[in-house]
């Protein structure tokens, strides 16, 4: 069943965000039928952009970003869309109100309305405030992007302001590493293969990596990433809601509700970061880029060791890694998993490990000791591989066509709660307060050598 009629209010439309993935979201959308029948997408943001103009942005979006407009869907497509420019914190809303106000019109008063704000979070409070002061609130859905809030105390008061104007029901906050198909299969590998689920546990698992390199420079984004940086950007938001995914107790049911609460409900057991174990890096010549402050003091690399305080994990470490400008671009969760007791003395080092690779289309990845063909009992190492496009004939989903489909059917499960974040942030604050020495390293390299002894005595899977 297609979703009902829905008019998009995407704010920021002219951004960095929109460009990159939100605008090809909505466009494989289209293309894969997953689109109500009927929608409007209003482009919101300061200046005046002429409708055409407007139009040939979403287009070359497209060409840059993909999937190719072809003739037929783009025909359509473009027919759909419209731009509000002006200030819309105005008193009278400016041009977005006539705008909203037309689609309803073409799209009848029940329209779905929707709005995404692809803008940075130093505008939500803002907007959220013209949204209800606009009467645009009412039964609408609103989407906020990470990081959602910047420390616990901005926390709370972005958390305030959205519910004076919204319904809990009504925020979707969502974070795209949630909506990667890899992701989801953390869960649905353990609790539908009992083989996994036997094995999720300190009894098995020696240590849990999050490690997600990056090649990538901010050369194009220095104004948000330099208000930013790693631990933000990445740590407190993508990987813990990763680590979320691997550390929660089995869910109720696989109802959306269920799936989120244990989720979420998890990271309560966080144990707050111990500057002591956490690494800060900036890469060389990061404060030379256009756009950086004088003396940035931001943070473009972070390794953290994470501790979950539940039965089922206490003692395993879990190594968190991101950075910019390294040696590789990897987005992999590792289980590794404890030598089994019996026969054999020293086995080959991290020979058992269980592997999902979060990038692309997603692979699991089973590495497991066994013999080494010929004569005599010697050991290797073997992989079994799983692409998960191979799971099924279907493509798997990139994270923002899934997670923008959530929005228009009304599906929670990848949404996170304020109670999840209240704890995110309570679990980031001694890191927040008291932030390690800043280290440099060398592009190209692996970050600071002062990780090392975090992920000790095993190391880091990647980049050995
Ligand atoms: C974004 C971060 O949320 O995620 C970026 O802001 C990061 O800094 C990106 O590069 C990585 O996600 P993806 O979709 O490229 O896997």
């Amino acid at each position: 069943r297609r979703p009902t009629p829905a008019i998009f209010v995407l704010y920021g439309a002219t951004g960095d965000l929109a460009r990159r993935m939100v605008l090809p979201a909505f466009y494989t959308l289209a293309e894969q039928g997953l689109l109500p029948e009927d929608w409007r997408l209003i482009g919101s943001g300061r200046g005046d952009v002429a409708h055409e103009d407007f139009v040939g942005h979403v287009h070359r979006s497209l060409e840059q970003f993909g999937p190719k407009p072809d003739n037929r869907t783009w025909g359509q497509f473009r027919k759909k869309l419209r731009f509000a420019g002006g200030d819309f914190a105005n008193d009278d809303g400016g041009p977005l109100i006539e705008a909203v106000r037309q689609a309803r019109q073409d799209l009848g008063e029940d329209a779905q309305l929707i709005h995404y704000l692809a803008v940075p979070p130093q505008a939500f409070i803002d907007l959220t405030d013209s949204i209800g002061k606009h009467g645009l609130a009412e039964n609408a859905r609103v989407v906020y992007e990470k990081p959602f809030g910047t420390s616990r105390k901005s926390f709370r008061q972005l958390d305030r302001a959205v519910h004076q104007v919204l319904d809990e029901s009504q925020v979707y906050r969502i974070d795209h590493f949630l909506g990667k198909e890899a992701t989801q299969d953390l869960h649905v590998l353990r609790f539908a293969n009992r083989v996994f689920e036997g094995m999720w546990n300190r009894d098995h698992v020696r240590a849990v990596q999050i490690d997600c390199p990056e090649t990538l420079d901010v050369a194009d984004r220095t104004d948000f990433y330099d208000h930013t940086g790693a631990v933000l950007d990445m740590l407190v938001t993508h990987l813990f809601q990763v680590a979320a995914e691997v550390a929660m107790e089995p869910p109720a049911s696989l109802e959306p509700a269920d799936l989120q609460a244990a989720r979420e409900s998890i990271i309560a057991k966080f144990r707050p970061l111990d500057p002591d174990e956490v690494v800060l890096g900036q890469f060389a010549g990061y404060r030379d880029l256009d756009g950086i402050a004088r003396g940035s003091k931001t943070d473009t690399y972070v390794a953290a060791r994470l501790w979950v305080n539940t039965p089922r994990w206490r003692g395993v470490p879990f190594l968190l890694r991101t950075g910019k400008r390294l040696a590789e671009t990897r987005q992999t969760v590792s289980l590794i998993l404890r030598d089994p007791v019996g026969p054999f003395g020293d086995l080959p080092p991290d020979g058992n490990v269980l592997r999902f690779a979060l990038d692309g289309s997603g692979e699991i990845d089973l590495r497991m000791v066994a013999k080494a063909p010929g004569v005599g009992l010697k050991l290797g190492v073997a992989s079994a591989r799983v692409p998960i496009s191979e799971v099924a004939a279907e493509e798997p989903l990139p994270p923002y066509v899934r997670l923008i489909h959530d929005v228009l059917t009304g599906d929670r499960s990848l949404v996170t709660r304020p109670d999840g974040l209240a704890h995110v942030w309570k679990a980031a604050d001694p890191l927040l307060s008291t932030r390690p020495r800043l280290k440099t390293y060398q592009p190209g390299s692996w970050g600071p050598a002062a990780a090392k002894k975090l992920a000790a005595p095993d190391g880091w899977l990647l980049g050995q």
